[in-house]
């Protein structure tokens, strides 16, 4: 297949309809952040353990289309011998892999962050491929606050992204590119309408001028929310309006997918938004989920490190990917959660 079909076809069959991605590419001290509040060590056998299980559930592919790993899962073998991007191939989910190597505090900009990685990219793109992954993901984050986000980071992130992007497309890797703008801070849903918009609008300006093709990779972005210490917060549908106001007035339809991060929401909340997203229609790309927190929140409460609870926690999580799924097509309700609960 010439190359940018291929990493269109992967681009489609990563937001096929009502599917969505699972991020369990937690960097290591990410992880103990996750593990801790439950008790669980966050050694390597911990974490191999958890996420095998969770990776292993049984018809997770009727609604996961894909899962985003971190490197040390894809260097993996399953526990039945088998290196984990072919053991989740075999379950019909395409493995990607987090290719960006975490934040920095930016110099000179106090309260900003940079994305570190690009350095030998090229290279280790071409390991992850030749380990099975078929697409990337880097993160970007954009912080609210008094004075920033100041237009020499946005710049700067948009940039690495861009070359993050292009350096993928040519490694044959459908990129994943999320600019994530925090939910951290007092801002109003009007603040984050306006920061998101001016990110989106210098990151597709940026993968244009590094001549990115747009039909060959995924936005990965926040839903438009208030800050989480703001003291109006915003309801449903006006999340749902600015969210989609603003994608509509930044990204190009040829964008085939767009995937929402959850981003400290929490699981219902992510759930009831995208519904009601979801639910507005008028979209010209597809709308799906490339959440971490909000799929894995109970699994992880419920696996506690026992073994004795790893059949629970697949529960959890078929259950949470389930609603997420009837979200993307706007049939998701309250009630859903609480029966449960
Ligand atoms: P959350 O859904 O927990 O925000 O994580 C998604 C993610 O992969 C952030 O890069």
């Amino acid at each position: 297949m010439e190359p940018l079909k291929s990493l269109n076809h992967i681009a489609k069959a990563l937001v096929v309809s009502d599917k969505g991605l699972l991020a369990i590419d937690e960097s290591i001290p990410t992880m103990g952040k996750r593990f801790a509040p439950h008790g669980v060590e966050n050694h390597l056998d911990n974490r191999q353990d958890y996420r095998e299980n969770i990776l292993s559930t049984p018809g997770l592919s009727e609604f996961i289309s894909g899962t985003i790993l971190f490197d040390e899962t894809i260097r993996q073998k399953a526990h039945n011998g088998i290196p984990m991007a072919e053991f989740l191939g075999e379950k019909g989910i395409i493995p990607g892999i987090k290719v960006d190597r975490g934040l920095k505090d930016f110099p000179g900009f106090p309260g900003e962050k940079y994305t570190q990685g690009l350095d030998e990219l090229a290279t280790r793109l071409d390991e992850y491929r030749e380990l099975g992954a078929r697409f990337t993901k880097w993160r970007a984050v954009i912080t609210i606050g008094e004075g920033i986000p100041t237009s020499t980071t946005i710049e700067t992130s948009a940039r690495s992204l861009a070359m993050f992007a292009a350096m993928s497309q040519a490694a044959g890797l459908v990129p994943v590119v999320e600019p994530e703008v925090l939910m951290t801070g007092n801002h109003t849903l009007e603040r984050y309408e306006l920061v998101s918009a001016i990110t989106l609008k210098t990151v597709f300006g940026l993968l244009a001028d590094h001549r990115v093709e747009l039909e060959g990779m995924l936005l990965k972005t926040g839903m438009v929310l208030s800050g989480d210490s703001c003291n109006v917060q915003a309801d449903t549908h006006s999340i749902a309006a600015a969210t989609l106001r603003c994608l509509l007035r930044t990204v190009p339809a040829s964008v085939p997918g767009i995937l929402f991060l959850s981003g400290g929401q929490s699981e219902a909340e992510a759930t009831r938004n995208l519904n009601a997203i979801c639910r507005l229609g008028g979209a010209p790309w597809a709308l799906s989920i490339s959440f971490g927190r909000a799929l894995q929140a109970t699994a992880l409460a419920t696996w506690k490190g026992k073994p004795e609870n790893a059949g629970a926690a697949q529960s959890a999580l078929l259950n949470r990917a389930r609603l997420n799924s009837l979200a993307m097509q706007g049939k998701y309700s309250e009630e859903m959660d609480t029966l449960i609960e």
